[in-house]
């Protein structure tokens, strides 16, 4: 009787699992059947009233069926849901051998590939590299550099100045300044960032623009060192020989100051609107530090002697890579910068 009655409930949930529709249809039709109150589950009950002989066999028997049911609702199951995704794919046309979207590389800016190049060539050399703020006090920017309130060399490096009196910098000179304060000669230092300037725009100035400042203190230094220091850097950079010639040149914080230029390499020298058609570009001013910048920075200038190098990373950038306009650095044309 219950070895019958199991038997056909067997053929029942067959039949039920053909016409489901819905996975959730199968399961209900497990809880049905298999349920802790399933109606299978109360069949077994009755097995506990058998013989002994009747219980082993019709116990294998059932046995046997739920393991057989749990296995084909399982399997309806995973049909089912299979049937269901094979069919969203068919409505969305999805192909899955079609190639996927190339994933975009970034790649650093000129500028930042010619600083980091810098600092490799200078920390090589024994420099550190130093920082300071874009929004700098006038203390640092200028009255340290030995360019007080009132003087005339304030006039070229005009800037934006906020309320609070601070200015925008105008040169990484001031990280000297801030650098002298808190270290002690003998050192080397250099000091990449971003500087300021109210400019009429052309296609060598920028009113935002990349200096590397640098400067050395020790108590025997020559202009000689200079020098050397400096075609070693844009030897380097620019992985080629370069034409380079010495100027006398003003600025209130060496003495003497120098204009080191360099032979334009986007003309090769012939002259052109980047270089101003005289062939020669004006890259790096430097100089002798003066016994006032010193003095300011606590340092003693009768013990101490000090060079300084002011170079422009954004026309380096220029020169290295052939751009000949300088607003296509700042412009955000990833067509240029990809380049
Ligand atoms: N700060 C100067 C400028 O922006 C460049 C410069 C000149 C820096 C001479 C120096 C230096 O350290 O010695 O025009």
């Amino acid at each position: 009787m219950l070895k019958e009655n199991l038997l056909k409930m067997k053929e029942e949930v067959e039949k039920r699992i053909k016409e489901a529709i819905s996975a959730e249809n199968v399961d209900q039709i497990r809880v049905e059947f298999l349920g802790k109150k399933g109606k299978i589950t109360e069949i077994l009950k009755g097995l506990k009233d058998l013989s002994v002989e009747e219980k082993k066999e019709v116990g294998k028997i059932a046995n046997d069926v739920k393991v057989e049911l749990e296995n084909k609702i399982n399997n309806a199951i995973e049909e089912i849901n299979n049937k269901i995704i094979e069919e969203e794919l068919k409505k969305e046309n999805f192909d899955i051998t079609f190639p996927g979207y190339e994933a975009k590389k970034g790649s650093l800016h000129p500028i930042t590939i010619v600083q980091r190049r810098a600092e490799e060539i200078f920390k090589g050399m024994g420099f550190m590299i130093a920082d300071g703020p874009e929004i700098e006090e006038d203390k640092y920017n200028f009255e340290m550099l030995n360019i007080p309130k009132d003087h005339p060399a304030r006039d070229m490096q005009d800037t934006y100045y906020l309320n609070t009196g601070h200015v925008l910098r105008t040169q990484t000179s001031a990280c000297q300044s801030r650098f002298m304060l808190d270290h002690k000669p003998p050192f080397r230092m250099i000091a990449p960032g971003r500087c300021f300037r109210n400019e009429a725009m052309d296609a060598s100035h920028e009113n935002t623009f990349f200096q590397l400042e640098g400067m050395m203190v020790e108590k025997d230094l020559s202009i000689a060192n200079l020098v050397y220091i400096m075609k070693t850097l844009l030897t380097e950079i620019l992985e080629r020989e370069v034409e380079v010639r010495l100027r006398p040149g003003f600025f209130p914080f060496v003495e003497p100051g120098f204009e080191l230029d360099i032979n334009c390499q986007i003309c090769g020298g012939k002259g052109c609107p980047t270089c101003k058609h005289s062939g020669w570009l004006e890259l790096l001013p430097c100089g002798m530090v003066h016994p006032n910048v010193l003095k300011a920075g606590g340092i003693d200038p009768e013990e101490y002697k000090g060079f300084a190098f002011g170079v422009g990373l954004t026309r380096l950038a220029m020169m290295k890579y052939g751009i000949k306009d300088i607003r296509d650095l700042n412009g955000g044309d990833l067509r240029f910068l990809k380049r």
